[in-house]
């Protein structure tokens, strides 16, 4: 049996995935094991590496355990995880502080200040990016800038599912698609933009080895095989960043596919065939998990974090229903988002609760509820918190029009592609039919399929995401609905403009 292995060190928790690719890919067992968030104070946003390697041990443990398989029969295992979190360690290769993560909005005076020390256009040229604040180089700097005594002990800057290829096969490695969400990568030529690393002063020595992301980066130590369980000497591939992984677990290898995910951030993301770069630099240019292929992108820091804020901070009464009839509480929610019309009779939810990235690059950036009645009820605002997702989604799908690239078939996934409602919301307001695939299992499934072409179960990605995926259902856009969206959507474009500068008012407010 050919057995393949993928975890993803996601924001809310790890998951593991266990697939068999001598039965055509079949799922054999899954775990997921969470963890918690830190946010000590406004705009940032740390985790524990701890938590992540425990969550790892114990998702493992758990698929061994639930499939009943032989661990010596799994071929090899990939990486994936949230991207841009910094991991800092000492030359003990302990951790010093928290990661600081993707979605920390700390950084904004040391981006703008990498920016000017590099100069905007060498920027681009270097690393086909701006420099957001999101990316890793904006931590590393934060962290010369405040906490000099961590800076100074500094020997390795890892990404999150980096740190754990650590823990498991004792290399520094990385790959190709996560290593481009640092602002220290040189997309185009697909390593490290060394120019870059020495204009900002981090030592070109802190980088991990980059690795395309089909490649073997390293094999399970006999410490890591006595604590996990796996075999000693497993390959383990390169794997991906979340975005490029879960591309790959939904087939986005080749020109024409899009996919829009809905996970706690928002993404669009196309296939290129070559390092494409929006002019105005509102959407990202990496790598893809695909050797020699790279992916545009459009991130939203808060897509199914903003309906996960609504679920915990106002709907207990549904979470209560939920818990009677065994259902989930986001079943719930959905069903009373029906009662409201499409549109939500004009209130409109901006869901940008940790900032936001795409279109607006603005950490000041806030959520909001706009046109509030007498008539707005629980239905109306469970509605308007999915269609505010869904118009920021579309915002990056007019940018990839507008780059001209080609749109023939969108895919859903993560939690918006599992409800019904906001599938169907999803393709009114954006305007194109949304498929779904026969396996939903994002990135995880990505990196087993990376870890089948590095162990020679497939010939290629390609030939790996045709044998396993395919798309087994389509929403149609309802052309009444999406009527409706298109006469709110330059509403939902203006609220942000009109808001601009007193979101910045009301970030200073706090800050004092
Ligand atoms: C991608 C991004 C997020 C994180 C967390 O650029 O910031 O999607 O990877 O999922």
């Amino acid at each position: 049996m050919n057995y393949l292995l993928g975890v993803d060190i996601g924001t809310s928790g790890t998951k593991a995935l266990l697939i068999n690719a001598s039965k055509g890919g079949e799922v054999v067992a899954s775990s997921a094991k969470t963890y918690p968030l830190y946010t000590p104070k406004p705009l940032w946003a740390e985790q524990e590496p701890e938590d992540w390697w425990q969550a790892t041990i114990a998702a493992i443990a758990d698929i061994i355990e639930a499939s009943g398989i032989n661990p010596k029969d799994i071929k090899g295992m990939g990486l994936s995880g949230q991207m841009h979190g910094s991991v800092f360690l000492d030359e003990n290769n302990q951790v010093l502080r928290p990661a600081i993560l993707w979605c920390d909005q700390r950084t904004q005076a040391e981006c703008d200040w990498i920016m000017d020390t590099v100069g905007r256009e060498k920027t681009v040229e270097l690393i086909s990016n701006p420099v957001l604040t999101g990316f890793t180089a904006g931590k590393i700097i934060w962290v010369r800038n405040n906490e000099p005594r961590v800076y100074e002990r500094i020997k390795k800057a890892l990404l999150p599912k980096d740190y754990i290829r650590f823990k498991l096969t004792g290399e520094f490695a990385t790959e190709v698609s996560d290593a481009s969400g640092t602002a220290l990568f040189n997309v185009a030529k697909r390593e490290w933009a060394w120019e870059m690393l020495d204009a900002i002063d981090i030592p070109r020595n802190w980088m991990p080895k980059a690795y395309e992301s089909p490649e073997v980066s390293g094999r399970i130590t006999s410490d890591a095989s006595i604590i996990t369980g796996l075999r000693e000497g497993m390959p383990v591939v390169g794997g991906g960043g979340d975005q490029a992984a879960g591309a790959v677990g939904n087939g986005i290898v080749e020109p024409g596919i899009i996919s829009s995910t809905v996970g706690t951030s928002g993404v669009v993301f196309a296939f290129a065939d070559k390092p494409v770069v929006d002019p105005k630099l509102r959407v990202h240019t990496f790598c893809h998990a695909v050797p020699g292929k790279w992916h545009v992108m459009g991130v939203m820091l808060s897509a199914g974090g903003s309906l996960r804020w609504y679920r915990d901070t106002f709907a207990d009464c549904e979470a209560s229903v939920a818990k009677a009839m065994g259902e989930d509480t986001y079943d719930v929610m959905s069903r009373e988002a029906l009662r409201a019309p499409a549109g939500s009779e004009g209130l409109i939810f901006l869901p940008y609760l940790t900032g936001e990235r795409t279109p607006y690059p603005d950490p000041n950036a806030r959520g909001a509820f706009f046109g509030i009645t007498l008539r707005s009820d629980k239905a109306h605002f469970v509605r308007s918190v999915m269609e505010g997702i869904a118009y920021g989604l579309r915002d990056s799908f007019e940018i990839l029009k507008e780059m001209n690239i080609p749109m023939e078939q969108v895919r859903a996934s993560g939690g918006g592609a599992r409800s019904a409602t906001w599938l169907q919301i999803l393709a009114d307001v954006i305007g194109c039919n949304h498929s779904t695939i026969n396996i939903d299992e994002g990135p995880a499934l990505g990196v087993a399929l990376l870890a089948g072409v590095g162990t020679g179960v497939y010939k290629s990605v390609e030939d790996a995401c045709r044998t396993v995926i395919r798309v087994d259902n389509t929403t149609i856009v309802n052309p009444i609905n999406k009527e409706v969206y298109d006469t709110y959507y330059p509403l939902y474009r203006s609220l942000y403009k009109s808001l601009k500068d007193d979101f910045e008012t009301v970030s200073q407010l706090v800050k004092e």
